[in-house]
């Protein structure tokens, strides 16, 4: 069975998360799987909205550790950027389902979603700094936007996580569902949405985003840039080895 399951129905475009027994960890193969999908529906007339979801469990535990290790992502063709590209300018709308936790990726691929419905379980974190690194997919730009930089700052320097009622009252999140509903509320709220003339999702998201998109562009690669440095220095390679050998990692 495939850790991404695609399907399209009724101008539906779903990626389930499909990799339960690693807490759906994303790998460079799932990257690349999601980031052709998205290629391909982004062009298909028949597709109106595309959907995220995962387990009622688990959204995703972010980047799979190992796999990073094994695939650094080294060139902006590394299937990591290719899904960031995609997913940042995804030109139809784009609704995520979240139940469980959301780490790393599993939060900061919602900053770029539409609409975001959330298990009461969810448990969004972006602990890039306790993993030596720095933030990714223009986190840095959009937690400060949405959260504040109080917030931001404890989500992003202390990688504190925060749970599905701060998300709502943040505006990280649409609603909050009881976990085993959320993504069918998620394909509910897309199928209105696939109703809707096709022309007119493209417009109004395009203009909703157009003041931030260069700045999103900008900031996503000069965060790729120090992220794939940092990727290789002693601090990263501490805390992915203290992953690995279950230990806490020593950083002095
Ligand atoms: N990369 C690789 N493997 C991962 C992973 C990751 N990011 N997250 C979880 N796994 C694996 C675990 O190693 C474990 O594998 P094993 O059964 O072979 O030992 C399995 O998934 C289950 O994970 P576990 O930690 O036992 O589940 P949990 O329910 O106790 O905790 C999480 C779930 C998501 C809170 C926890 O797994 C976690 O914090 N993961 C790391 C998140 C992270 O730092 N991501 C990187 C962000 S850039």
């Amino acid at each position: 069975m495939s850790d991404i399951l695609t399907h399209i129905d009724h101008g539906i475009a779903t990626i389930t998360l499909n990799r339960v027994d690693k807490k759906n960890a994303f790998t460079a193969a799932m990257y690349a799987d999601m980031a052709r999908f998205m290629e391909q529906v982004a062009q298909e007339d028949g597709v109106r909205v595309l959907v995220f979801q995962g387990h009622p469990t688990v959204f995703s535990a972010g980047n799979d550790i190992a796999d990073f290790l094994h695939h650094p992502p080294s060139t902006p063709e590394a299937p990591v950027f290719r899904f960031l590209e995609q997913i940042s300018t995804f030109p139809k709308p784009v609704v995520a389902a979240v139940a469980g936790p959301a780490v790393g990726i599993g939060t900061t691929m919602l900053l770029h979603c539409d609409l975001v419905y959330a298990g009461d379980n969810a448990a969004f974190s972006m602990p890039f700094v306790n993993l030596g690194l720095c933030p990714e997919a223009a986190c840095s730009l959009l937690a400060s936007l949405r959260m504040g930089h109080a917030r931001a700052s404890e989500a992003l320097l202390l990688g504190e996580p925060f749970l599905a009622d701060a998300a709502l009252e943040m505006g990280v999140v649409n609603r909050i569902v009881a976990p085993v509903e959320v993504n069918a509320y998620a394909q509910a709220q897309a199928a209105r949405l696939a109703a809707k003339p096709l022309s007119s999702l493209i417009e109004t998201k395009r203009l909703l985003k157009a003041d931030l998109q260069p700045a999103i562009a900008a900031r996503m690669a000069e965060e790729a840039t120090v992220f794939a440095r940092m990727l290789r220095e002693p601090a990263a390679r501490e805390a992915f080895a203290a992953f690995m050998e279950k230990r806490p990692p020593q950083f002095h």
